[in-house]
């Protein structure tokens, strides 16, 4: 038997991790899918069920699908774990985006202010289902969607008992096939050396079947027009000198803070007419529920690269499918730094390359981090560090901190509205504030 427990299962992204399972099943034979979600979200969750028992049929496998919401019933005997849960729900998110915004600053559900309050509500949660496998499957992966999923993630490592998390995102598979359409390859055949963290991660080299094509790749993102952003960003075009003097790739989240003043403008208008991206996903859901419940669709709908995720089954899927057959191939994942980037303690979590096997991830070396970058990423780590402290004492001074040292917060008085007024909007879900 191959288990495979799906926390969060009831999102509208499900079918996208069930199309990557029948993909890979002659090499990831998966026997038994169950998808938890909590009781508020049983409609979700059931509609979602039987489009994933659908595609299975259609796919003529072998597969047996269910859900609850009971999760360590779930837990038992799993060996693959994947949490995309969202604490607080979509109303939760828009809280996070506008508020930040009405002050005039970003508000964004993984950056500033926003995904400070998002990792503030996850980390509880997160930590419980941490325990629980430790109980329950304590040799089962956890591969964590989960935003902010670098923060998330090295909260697991360093405040629970189970070790066995690994931390996921799309930006750096979407870099690559990006690159790839630029060479006109596949992306398999795209290899990016990634240095950095979760949505602050920088494109150090680029090869193409193993040649370091670095330096066209950069006349290409100059010149040319390139865009590999996800659907939840609409990319701005870099300042040339700006990609020539950083002579690495940028990840789309870098808008944030090298095009602050741009983006904001665009989204302070946004936040003034009703819609920031929780409004644009609200509707997206909606559509996609309804077609989930047409009894005659069976496979992925087109219409789910509307999400910024799009696409993350290739990279919660490949890094499952490598760990169980030990493949010993390289992708990008956030994991331990361990000495990989010498600029940042050991015990924090990087995104990075690394070596697939059956014990985990193991890093490829960077070293030191370019001069151009190294100031801001060990910056944004010690951020992210006291976020994850905030986090797990509920310690106000520790979550002010946090505030006010993140780049996208803009004065010591502002720091402290927005928090206050964001705890208070969370309260029910910020046990620990
Ligand atoms: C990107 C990020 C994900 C994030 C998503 C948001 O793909 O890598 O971490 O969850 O965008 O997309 P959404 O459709 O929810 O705005
Ligand atoms: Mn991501």
């Amino acid at each position: 038997a191959l288990k495979v427990v799906i926390i969060g299962g009831g999102s509208s992204y499900t079918p996208e991790i069930m199309e990557g399972f029948l993909k890979r099943y002659e090499q990831f034979p998966v026997t038994d899918i169950v998808l938890v979600d909590v009781k508020a979200g049983e409609e979700k969750v059931k509609i979602v069920t039987a489009l994933a028992k659908r595609m299975v049929l259609k796919a003529g496998k072998d597969i047996r699908v269910s859900y609850t919401f009971n999760r360590k019933e779930a837990l038992q005997g799993a060996d693959f774990v994947t949490t995309q849960i969202r604490v607080g729900g979509l109303q939760a998110r828009a809280y996070d985006e506008r508020i930040p915004l009405k002050h005039g600053m970003i508000g964004q559900e993984t950056n500033g202010a926003g995904g400070i309050m998002k990792a503030f509500r996850t980390i509880p949660v997160m930590l419980e289902i941490a325990q629980e496998m430790h109980e329950i499957c304590p040799d089962a992966w956890l591969i964590n969607f989960t935003n902010p999923a670098g923060i998330v993630t090295e909260a697991v490592m360093n405040h629970s008992p189970f070790k066995n998390v690994i931390g996921v995102c799309n930006i750096p598979f979407n870099m690559r096939s990006g690159v790839g359409e630029l060479f006109q390859v596949p992306a398999e055949r795209v290899m990016i050396e990634f240095v950095g963290l979760n949505h602050f991660v920088f494109g150090r080299k680029v090869y193409i079947d193993g040649v370091d094509r670095t330096a066209e790749a950069m006349h290409h993102l100059i010149y040319d027009d390139v865009d590999y952003s996800p659907a939840n960003i609409v990319a701005l075009p870099w300042n040339k000198q700006f990609l020539k003097t950083l002579n690495m790739l940028p990840n789309p989240y870098h808008q944030y803070y090298f095009q602050h003043e741009q983006v904001l403008k665009k989204d302070v208008e946004a936040y003034q007419t009703n819609v920031t991206r929780a409004e644009v996903v609200m509707e997206v859901e909606e559509a996609l529920f309804k077609k989930y419940q047409s009894p005659n669709l069976d496979v992925k709908p087109e219409e789910l690269e509307q999400r910024g995720g799009a696409y993350y089954s290739e990279a919660a899927c490949n890094v499952m499918t490598s760990i169980y057959n030990n493949s010993m191939d390289v992708q990008t994942v956030n994991t331990l730094n361990n000495g990989t980037i010498t600029d940042l303690p050991a015990d924090c979590v990087i995104e990075v390359n690394s070596v697939i096997t059956a014990s985990g991830p193991m890093p490829l070396s960077i070293g030191n981090l370019p001069a151009v970058i190294s100031g801001a990423i060990v910056q944004m780590k010690q951020y992210e560090r006291l976020v994850v402290e905030a986090a797990v004492t509920g310690d106000y001074s520790k979550a002010y901190a946090a505030m006010i040292m993140n780049p996208l917060v803009t004065s010591d008085d502002k720091a402290q509205v927005v928090l206050d007024e964001l705890l208070h909007v969370h309260q029910s879900n910020l046990p620990q504030f």
